[in-house]
């Protein structure tokens, strides 16, 4: 039976899991001989340099070095140009990445690898999930699945102790984003019942304050700053990682640095980096007692920490001592800490995947573990533009709320706001904002027409608009003036930003570029 792989695509780092022979799972190392894979990529003239060395190359050729691209698949512009002007979008810089760990699948594996399951931020919006997607098509990659990343871990840690029903928070702090879930996992369901998060939080922000740090200290004793420089940024950037995971294991760490001809040593104590970091932390921890009382609303009670059975930390920077006394002061009570943080997204991506095309997957007492249902929420609300009638303003109006279970329909009558208004207009929404300006509009940007309603008094048709939100992330929208019965039936369907035209052609260019 041919293999299919789980893939974790993260920002900092990358890994890779495959059930084996024997149904267990198992990450799969990289052809350098690690768990994981730096999700950073060197363009040279004629090669590609993925993983470790491209993220060392950062400190000499900075301009040629794409790094925490997952950060900008929300942003349909960005594009990063290398020193040759050479422009690369978010999904092909991925897909790089992709191709090279379906290259150091294959040859540890030894055979072909054509299919795989790829994880996801729970919250990523429905673009940056069609373009995580497009990135493994990309590299050649078949994706049977798209799942959200803390689903993935709580597979990996439910493998030994699916049964009775559980209550599972998953606080995911990764190298560029943080994640908090709470999920019931009941016999063979995991239900997500609400997921937030803050893209913008993680492990580089760690080491960007720090990084700070240091020159400031830097251009107290020499006057200058060094970071105006790249090189040294990236220099500095190293150093402040290499800092920040001495800092996990010791109390106290010493870096030298240099700029300029310029030295600097500098002693730096674990209790001198948490308050640099401490600030952000709290963040995360706010985000994460909003989300138990979103969860309560969800599940129709007050819940309280006593109700959370299991506490589950992701993410490499969850090993930071802070993250750990932080989480266990709100919660009161001990985190899982059991199975290694990097690796738990991939392995149970793996289960998904092995699950996917009919293979057994066994538990560490050879068990057979059941195919889990997997029941999702919607990571945004949706809804569409409409004019305020007193104030003439334009306001989002939400059909299916953000946490809303997948599938899910939701109706909503709307009217017109003209005497003898002959057609509405939809613009479809994603956001949570009562502002359309701070939403995404889905679809069509110029919005869908429903035309042909019959001349009457403003506010008198009722248009019955219905939303669905499928299996697949595809948006079906019918708007119905009920009097006529005259349908409008809108489907938006993976908005894919490439034609298949340009998908093509950086397929072509991708395959043919040497990837090392
Ligand atoms: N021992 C450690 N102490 C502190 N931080 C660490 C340690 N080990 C790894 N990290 C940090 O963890 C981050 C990487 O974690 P991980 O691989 O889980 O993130 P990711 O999957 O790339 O990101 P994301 O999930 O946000 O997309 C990096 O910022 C790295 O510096
Ligand atoms: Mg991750």
């Amino acid at each position: 039976m041919a293999k299919v792989i789980g893939i974790d695509l993260g920002t900092t780092h990358s890994a890779m899991a495959v059930v084996d022979e024997t149904g267990r799972p198992k990450i799969i190392m990289n052809s350098e001989g690690n768990s994981t894979t730096p999700s950073v990529v060197l363009f040279r003239d004629e090669e590609v340099v993925v993983g470790g060395r491209a993220k060392r190359a950062a400190i000499a050729e900075p301009y040629n070095v794409a790094l925490a691209t997952k950060r900008h698949m929300c942003k349909p512009e960005w594009e990063f140009t290398d020193d040759k002007e050479r422009t690369h979008r978010p999904e092909g810089v991925s897909a790089l990445i992709l191709k090279k760990l379906k290259q150091d699948a294959e040859k540890q594996l030894g055979e072909e690898i054509n299919e795989a399951v790829i994880t996801v931020p729970a919250y990523f919006q429905d673009m940056e999930r069609n373009r995580t997607k497009t990135a493994g098509e990309l590299a050649g990659l078949k994706v049977l699945r798209i799942i959200n990343e803390p689903t993935a871990a709580a597979i990996a840690y439910g493998l030994e102790n699916l049964g009775q029903e559980k209550l599972v928070m998953v606080y995911d702090l990764g190298g560029g984003t943080f994640d908090i879930t709470f999920m019931k996992v009941t016999g063979q369901k995991i239900r997500v019942i609400t997921s937030d998060g803050d893209k913008f939080l993680g492990g580089v922000d760690f080491d960007a304050a720090l990084v700070e740090y240091f020159s400031d200290q830097f251009k107290e004793k020499h006057g200058t700053d060094p970071t105006k420089d790249l090189r040294t940024y990236q220099d500095f950037y190293s150093r402040a990682e290499e800092a920040k995971i001495d800092l996990s294991a010791d109390t106290v760490t010493y870096v030298s640095l240099s700029a300029f001809g310029k030295t600097l040593d500098i002693e730096l104590e674990r209790d001198q980096f948490e308050d640099l970091i401490r600030p952000r932390l709290q963040n995360s921890i706010d985000l994460v007692q909003e989300a138990l009382d979103a969860a309560s609303e969800k599940l129709g009670k007050q819940m309280g920490w006593n109700d959370v059975d299991n506490i589950l930390l992701v993410g490499g920077s969850t090993r930071i001592p802070l993250v750990q006394k932080m989480v266990e002061e709100l919660t009161g009570k001990t985190p899982d800490v059991g199975v290694n943080p990097d690796e738990v997204v991939a392995i149970g991506a793996s289960v998904v995947a092995a699950h996917g095309v009919g293979k057994q997957v066994v538990d560490a007492n050879l068990d057979t573990v059941p195919s889990l249902e997997i029941g999702d929420v919607t990571p945004h609300s949706l809804g569409i533009c409409i004019t305020d009638s007193e104030t003439g303003k334009d306001l989002n109006s939400i059909i299916i709320k953000k946490n809303h279970k997948i599938p899910a329909q939701e109706s909503r009558p709307y009217t017109t706001r003209f005497d003898n208004q002959t057609s509405v207009w939809i613009i479809v929404l994603q956001g949570e904002d009562d502002d359309p300006e701070y939403c995404t509009i889905i679809g069509d940007k110029d919005g869908y027409v429903l035309s042909d309603i019959p001349p009457m008094p403003k506010g008198v048709p009722e248009i019955r608009t219905t939303m669905t939100y499928d299996k697949e992330n595809m948006i079906h929208i019918t708007a119905e003036e009920l009097s006529t019965g005259k349908k409008l039936d809108i489907v938006i369907n993976n908005p894919s930003l490439l034609t298949e035209k340009q998908q093509e052609s950086i397929a072509k260019e991708i395959a043919g570029m040497t990837v090392k």
